[in-house]
């Protein structure tokens, strides 16, 4: 093992990033620091992301959706989420990288979870493996924790689990509700969690657990009270083909971008602007004096 400093390079702006590691996350929390957190699928926005300097970037399982086209996160598996989380790593080099471990990878049994989260680790490269379910799933994360893997917690609305809820709706909006929650944050931080992510709950509910575990709440749909705040990056940029969720924010119009420059690069093929002489490759001078030569030659021959 080296002891020498993991330092990270510097942003766009020129300020010197350090690599964001677990601890870095729990110290974040504990100096009131909010946590910039966002999905990546692949080498280039992952890279992207990363020298925007945001902390924490999650291959999340909504890779389904927005990038496979799945109506849900259901049928991803662990070699598809693997291929992708394989890719992002090549893209981060500071952010913290997680991976959430797909539906039926870690449900049927502890020693499967851990064989495969321990995949995520030895061949994606990931740091932190994320798994849905509270205080039912608390004993499983314990033992994947406890076989070297960092586990983030993920309540609320757990997209795995839309079968059960009967859709994608907001969780904790009564008083049992609010109290399964509360059990369901507090075994999880008891379990050791690295942190604990939010998912459609009422911002009243997410204040509530985030002073109440030690461990870094990330919020999506839960207020502004969380330790950090996680959007996937689909939402984000607008590539989501359909009307946001109340809690999204579009920073950027990626369908805009994209399909204007489609479009014009289409034009230019049908028109013949594209592409130009200055486009184009060109025979060495001596080349093509000598091809002249020959073309001339056979032109003579024929007359
Ligand atoms: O899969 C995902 O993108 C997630 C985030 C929404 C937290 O789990």
């Amino acid at each position: 093992m080296s002891l020498t400093a993991f330092t990270g390079g510097s942003s766009p702006s020129g300020t010197p990033i350090t690599k964001v590691t677990m601890p870095a996350l729990a110290e974040m929390k504990r100096q009131g620091k909010p946590i910039s957190a966002l999905t990546a699928y692949d080498y280039a926005t992952s890279r992207l992301v990363d020298e925007a300097g945001i902390d924490l970037i999650l291959v999340g399982d909504s890779l389904a959706m927005v990038v496979l086209g799945h109506d849900n996160t259901l049928a991803v598996t662990v070699d598809e989420m693997l291929h992708h989380v394989k890719a992002v790593r090549r893209g981060v080099k500071n952010a913290l990288l997680l991976a959430d471990m797909p539906y039926g990878s870690y449900q049927v049994d502890s020693g499967d979870a851990i064989r495969n989260a321990a995949r995520f680790v030895k061949e994606g490269g990931a740091e932190v493996v994320k798994m849905e379910g509270g205080e039912k799933r608390a004993d499983l994360i314990h033992r994947v924790i406890d076989a070297e893997i960092p586990v983030a917690g993920h309540i609320g609305l757990t997209p795995q689990s839309v079968n059960v809820l009967g859709g994608y709706k907001v969780q904790g909006k009564n008083l049992s509700g609010i109290e399964q929650l509360m059990r369901d944050a507090v075994a999880l931080d008891r379990a050791g969690v690295a942190c604990i992510y939010l998912e459609g709950i009422p911002r009243e509910v997410a204040a509530m657990i985030t002073a109440e575990v030690s461990a870094p709440t990330i919020g999506i749909g839960a207020g502004p009270e969380c330790d950090g705040q996680v959007l996937v990056f689909h939402d984000l940029v607008n590539l989501t083909f359909g009307p946001p969720a109340k809690f999204v924010r579009r920073y950027g119009d990626a369908t805009a971008l994209i399909t204007h420059a489609v479009q014009a690069y289409r034009a230019d093929v049908k028109s013949h602007q594209y592409p130009s002489d200055a486009e184009s490759y060109h025979l060495p001078k001596e080349t093509k004096a000598g091809l002249e030569t020959v073309l001339e030659r056979k032109r003579a021959m024929r007359r």
